[in-house]
């Protein structure tokens, strides 16, 4: 029987090509497996046709845009996931939802091979391959751009030659990756780190510099999971979708950062974020009213490591894992209301609720009702500072010897 290969299909000129180049490459059936993030564009129906029109003998596409809200950015939320404090892992919560769908269409195909069309200097060719090797062990890999080498220009010729229905023309500089969470964009022009994004780069959210009217949000959470929006009950995707519109416009969400790749290489990166950050800063603030002091302090280690080994492609690893248990059981709490300000590129939480909420007003006002006990700090101070005390006499003793 003739081999046949999964190839992880975006509709796009590399991947389209990629088909018939490792068709003749290796001499296997392609089958295109296009996945829907919420990447926007065209329809899946589309992208399908493409895919049979360029020569894979099968097409599957799969709507993954609710399992990739609930099971990629829901549990990147309650993380707080920001990957050197600042990249909210886009792409990298995506690659593993992708190889889940490459992994059952390779079973359902009866593939021995998955394929994607990731170059050899980035993270997601590690995402992809790590993540298909866990979940597929007998199944092989490969990389028609960096294996096989099919170069820009030569996908460009191929396309010619072969007449693909695929346009060979447009030309964007830019190397972009979106989905619902977010969008990536890196290459040309901004590989020089001092050059500052020009507009066309943004397509997520408007300039901040001339918003409209400021506009007030409330988010509601349940255990960590954003609910509903100004009170109207919604799913997650529907929840980020909506931020995504409405800190969008008011140009929410702008990142740009210069990163530490897996493989080695800083390389410079521009996201844009409105929903995953407008929702990561207010869930953080819902978890500072209701998570015990010691628990936040442990959690904001956790959540980096979280976010290195997502970045890292761990994402099915066992320490990954005993984290997720970690978070989980920190959102038992994180239930109430947050209501924030999105204006001028800033979401700024001015409010919050919740029924489980550890902020004691008594505790903490200086008005009348102060139930704090002011005589125990002294005594507190006392102790507390004692280690500290003991060995600086000893430091002081040294020193003067
Ligand atoms: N640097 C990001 C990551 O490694 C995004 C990668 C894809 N970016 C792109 N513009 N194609 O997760």
């Amino acid at each position: 029987m003739t081999d046949r290969i999964v190839l992880a299909y975006s509709g796009g000129l590399d991947t389209s090509v990629a088909i018939g180049w490792i068709g003749e490459a290796t001499g296997a059936e392609v089958i295109a497996v296009a996945v829907d993030v919420g990447q926007g564009g065209e329809s899946l129906e589309t992208i399908r046709q493409r895919a049979l029109g360029c020569g894979a003998v099968e097409a599957y596409v799969a709507d993954a845009r609710e399992e990739f809200a609930d099971e990629y950015c829901v549990p990147t939320l309650k993380a707080n996931g920001l990957y050197q404090g600042h990249y909210p892992l886009v792409s990298a919560i995506s690659r593993p939802v992708i190889v889940k769908h490459l992994v059952k269409a390779a079973r359902e195909f009866g593939a021995t091979t998955v394929a994607h069309g990731c170059t050899g200097k980035g993270n997601d060719q590690v995402r992809f391959e790590v993540g298909i090797q866990t979940l597929g062990p007998d199944l092989k890999c490969i990389a028609p751009v960096r294996d096989l080498a099919l170069t820009r220009d030569k996908a460009i010729a191929f396309a010619e030659e072969k007449g693909l229905p695929i346009e060979t023309t447009a030309k964007n500089p830019y190397s972009i990756d979106q989905n619902v969470w977010g969008r990536a964009v890196e290459t040309g022009y901004l590989e020089d780190i001092w050059n500052g994004p020009t507009k066309d780069i943004y397509d997520y959210t408007a300039t901040p510099e001339f918003p409209p009217a400021a506009d007030e949000v409330i988010i509601s959470f349940e255990r960590g999971v954003p609910v509903a929006v100004d009170g109207v009950k919604l799913s997650a995707l529907a929840v980020i979708q909506e931020l995504n519109r409405r800190a969008g416009a008011q140009g929410v969400g702008r990142i740009d950062v210069v990163e530490d790749r897996l493989v080695g290489i800083k390389s410079r990166e521009i996201y844009e974020a409105p929903g995953a950050m407008a929702l990561i800063t207010a869930h953080k603030h819902l978890e500072d009213i209701t998570i015990e002091r010691e628990q936040a302090r442990f959690k904001a280690t956790v959540g980096q490591r979280w976010s290195e080994l997502v970045y890292d492609g761990q994402w099915f690893s066992p320490l990954k894992r005993s984290l997720d248990t970690f978070i989980e059981d920190t959102q038992q709490y994180v239930t109430g209301d947050i209501r924030m300000t999105l204006h001028g590129g800033a979401a700024v939480v001015t409010g919050r609720r919740s029924g489980t909420s550890l902020y004691d007003f008594n505790l903490a006002t200086y008005d009348t009702g102060d139930t704090f006990d002011q005589s125990q700090a002294k005594g507190f101070i006392e102790l507390w500072g004692m280690s500290s005390k003991v060995a600086s006499s000893r430091d002081q003793r040294v020193a003067g010897q």
